[in-house]
């Protein structure tokens, strides 16, 4: 048996300006993981076992398409192995489908880490997280690669697409409750109504995108030196950047509010938007506070993380 693991991830600055080529910035998150096991199987064929999605299936009834084929046969043709020997891929993730929390980037990771080292050919990091992007594509349509990224190098990243990963250097750590609207973020719908504004008024949402990515290497610097209640205000102009880009919702806006209110140093939507989660920066006194204060007022779950 061969097993790996993948956490979960939240950004927190940047998303969308940087499908546009501005900076972000990302975090793993590793109070919710994927975790995948691979073992010989007695009967032909790769069996795939995912209770969490209550798919159980033998590879070939998956359509060609469907993002677990995709990475399993892409990890078979990355190896160089062109036989499918008998299998048995069982995949657990603690990661909510859909919430911007990486759960695709998650199991795609985690698979091609699992069955590469099973099949005796293990791949380099770089090597999964393009696998991973390969993946990311059939979640998200245009994705920037800052998913597979974190997911993948498990650190937090200074992320430019198309550039070399940069480790994000966290001065003094910091606290992070990531409130979740259990509605879920269709992160590649929210992607393609950014990009139909940004055809409509190129110059206009340029400069917008341009703010996004300033304000994302401020806060690399806030980080850096370990200046949180700096990098509060950053988050909350932020999220105001996102407002405009139409990729927040009432249900963000409201655990947003209330995560302010109860004296988060700083709040925003995480991730694609729409649904999915928001993040608050708090210090780590209110961290329970401000937890529970997010869902009593709706949220489906809450996660206290810390940046380390
Ligand atoms: C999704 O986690 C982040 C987005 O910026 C899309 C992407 O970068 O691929 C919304």
């Amino acid at each position: 048996m061969t097993a790996a693991s993948a956490p979960g991830k939240i950004i927190l600055f940047g998303e969308h300006a940087v499908v546009y080529g501005r900076p972000a910035l990302a975090v793993p998150v590793t109070e919710v993981h994927a975790d995948v096991e691979v073992t010989d199987s007695p009967q032909p064929g790769i069996w795939i076992d995912a209770p969490d999605i209550s798919l159980q299936a033998e590879l070939t009834e998956l359509a060609d398409a469907h993002p677990l084929s995709v990475i399993i046969i892409g990890t078979f043709k990355a190896v160089g192995i062109t036989y499918k020997l008998p299998l048995k891929i069982h995949i657990h993730s603690t990661i909510p489908v859909a919430s911007g929390l990486g759960s695709g980037a998650a199991v795609s990771v985690a698979i091609a880490r699992a069955l590469s080292a099973h099949l005796g050919l293990p791949l380099s990091d770089d090597q999964v997280s393009q696998l991973a992007y390969g993946t990311e594509r059939l979640y998200h349509g245009t994705p920037s690669g800052i998913d597979n990224t974190v997911v993948t190098f498990a650190c937090p990243v200074y992320f430019v697409k198309g550039q070399t990963n940069e480790t994000l250097r966290v001065g003094a750590p910091f606290t992070v409750v990531i409130g979740d609207t259990g509605i879920p973020a269709l992160t590649k719908e929210s992607v393609a109504d950014v990009r139909r504004l940004w055809e409509e008024d190129i110059p206009h949402w340029e400069k917008v995108f341009d703010e996004v990515g300033d304000l994302a290497r401020r806060a690399r610097e806030a980080i850096e030196r370990g200046n949180a209640s700096y990098l509060g205000e950053l988050m909350n102009l932020n999220h105001a950047l996102l407002q405009t880009m139409t990729v927040s919702s009432p249900d963000l806006d409201r655990l947003v509010h209330v995560a302010r209110s109860t004296g988060a140093l700083g709040a925003k939507l995480s991730g694609g938007g729409r649904g999915g989660n928001m993040i608050a920066l708090v210090k780590p006194e209110r961290a329970e506070i401000i937890a529970n204060a997010l869902r009593t007022v709706g949220a489906r779950n809450t996660i206290i993380t810390t940046v380390q």
